[in-house]
């Protein structure tokens, strides 16, 4: 499989683009506005971006509701100005992914208008539809009485998210397609144009919403992953550095399916709230990490020690990292993000500790997601410089606390999680057993009990990471360690004595045992 190399050590910034930096003060974020902070983005260390989707979209879910797959959507800009922002990005030797939503468009979308139609036509197969309007699909909702066509259509996320065809594992009704058959191999097709179409126009890959959603009655996924491998199989041909990463969160059937990399969901089995999310979160101090561990340690078995699973500090699906976790221990989980396999992502405004906004009324489908989504707080003046237009016209309300962070401020207190963020980056990026594809191995994990510590490891180098988010100062039994050197600390020094490793309370270490 291609592999593009500069993904081994990515660090990615997630970009919302719609709250990101508004530059003709219309109060929504543009490609313009992404252009300009580009430098940001460098300086912070990071590597690469993932764009939520820019395409043009009634917005009913924030873009996840594609009306055209070919056309940016004119509030961030025209196609050409997106061309110009990936190139600027290459300019800075940083690279850039689209988010392709492949599993469902906007009822908006005219394949769906005609699709609607009682007349057979191109588009009658392109989505998922019963014989009949008294039958309904089972296990998901689906669009009924909608139009002359008697049938009812499947939906794949939001009621207005008609599910595209890409056929059934195993039919067993009239109306499920085979995925051998014409319609499904027809969306196929245009996936694959669509995809070649921006990476002929310079951007790096994808993002792939919902990844593991294509085909349907496809328990084990192994029809999602053979079709993947068709894609892939076209890629190599035509685009072979496209670089693809999953949002499936299984990384044995992504893997197999040609992505490079995978998320850690937060939702499903992977534990991934026990450690930032839940009630007692383990990086607030009085949780625990030892399920998330365990999961951890299945799908890296089964992916082949391949720690290709990338974990983000938050995204626009979730809680703001900050909503549960500030100060110091936003600093740990920084180093625990940092120090992982896969490639970490961090959602924008994460690095300076920005928070979720409380009791807002949902914006374009973001119901309880939209308090994560508020525009970028980037200095003192006017809504905190991500907009001249007036408050009403913000795209989602800022956060209005007087001690709301940003980023002058952050930059210019060396104590601040910015710095911190950027530190640990720049360390990563000096050691190649950080970074993505070296060995993990956890040394101490218990239930309920700190600190983590797992070490890093490859041909080169050997690294203990001990995390110790709790309030107590803890010890455990640890024989690999004798001499070390501290690569990077934050908070009391870890001491080693007679096989026992003692570390402060709130504190993180990574040291370097070979
Ligand atoms: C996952 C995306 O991240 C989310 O924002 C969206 O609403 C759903 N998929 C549906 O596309
Ligand atoms: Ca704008």
């Amino acid at each position: 499989m291609n592999h593009p190399a500069w993904l081994d050590n990515a660090i990615f910034y997630e970009i919302y683009p719609q709250s990101f930096k508004d530059t003709n003060g219309d109060g929504i974020g543009d490609f313009n506005g992404i252009i300009e902070k580009l430098d940001y983005i460098k300086e912070l260390g990071c590597t690469a971006i993932w764009m939520n989707p820019c395409f043009d979209s009634p917005f009913g879910d924030a873009g996840y509701d594609v009306a055209d797959y070919y056309k940016a959507a004119p509030r961030y800009g025209t196609n050409d100005d997106l061309k110009r922002l990936f190139d600027e990005v290459h300019k800075r030797d940083m690279h850039i992914l689209l988010d392709l939503v492949p599993g469902h468009t906007s009822t908006e979308h005219k394949w769906f208008k005609e699709s609607v139609k009682p007349e057979r036509n191109e588009f009658t197969d392109r989505y998922v539809w019963t014989d009949s309007i008294w039958e309904e699909p089972t296990g998901y909702g689906s669009l009924r009485g909608i139009s002359d066509r008697d049938g009812s259509c499947m939906v794949n996320f939001f009621s207005h998210q008609p599910a595209l065809n890409y056929g059934f594992y195993k039919p067993e009704k009239s109306w499920q397609q085979a995925v051998t058959d014409e319609g499904p191999k027809a969306t196929l097709q245009e996936m694959m144009n669509v995809m070649a179409f921006w990476l002929g126009l310079g951007c790096d890959g994808f993002r792939v919403d919902m990844a593991g959603s294509l085909v349907k009655n496809d328990e084990d996924g192994k029809g999602t992953i053979a079709l993947w491998r068709q894609v892939r199989d076209f890629l190599n041909q035509k685009f072979p550095d496209a670089a693809m990463v999953s949002e499936w969160g299984e990384p044995d059937k992504s893997l197999q399916g040609g992505f490079h990399m995978d998320f850690l969901l937060h939702f499903g089995p992977s534990h991934y709230n026990d450690l930032f999310r839940c009630e007692h979160p383990f990086f607030a101090g009085d949780g625990d990490a030892s399920a998330f561990v365990a999961k951890y340690l299945e799908n890296y078995e089964k992916s082949e020690r391949k720690g290709l699973i990338c974990i983000p500090s938050g995204n626009h699906d979730m809680d703001r990292l900050a909503r549960t976790i500030t100060g110091d221990k936003a600093k740990i989980v920084f180093s625990f993000l940092l120090s992982m396999p896969g490639a970490p992502f961090i959602y924008y405004g994460d690095e300076i500790g920005m928070r979720y906004v409380e009791g807002l009324t949902s914006v374009e489908g973001g119901y309880s997601r939209t308090g994560s989504r508020s525009p970028m707080q980037w200095d003192d003046s006017v809504n905190a410089g991500f907009s001249s237009a007036s408050k009403e016209k913000l795209y989602v309300p800022m956060d209005e606390s007087e001690d709301r962070p940003n980023v002058k401020r952050a930059m210019e207190d060396p104590d601040s999680l910015y710095h911190e963020v950027k530190k640990l980056i720049t360390i990563r990026q000096q050691h190649s057993a950080l970074q993505s594809l070296a060995d993990i191995r956890f040394v101490w994990v218990k239930e309920n009990a700190y600190p983590l510590a797992y070490i890093r490891e490859n041909a080169e180098e050997k690294i203990l990471v001990v995390l110790n988010p709790s309030d107590k100062e803890v010890a455990f039994k640890c024989d690999e360690v004798s001499a070390f050197e501290e690569l990077y600390r934050l908070g009391g020094e870890l001491t080693v004595q007679d096989g026992m490793i003692t570390i402060p309370a709130v504190s993180a270490c990574w040291v370097s045992i070979k």
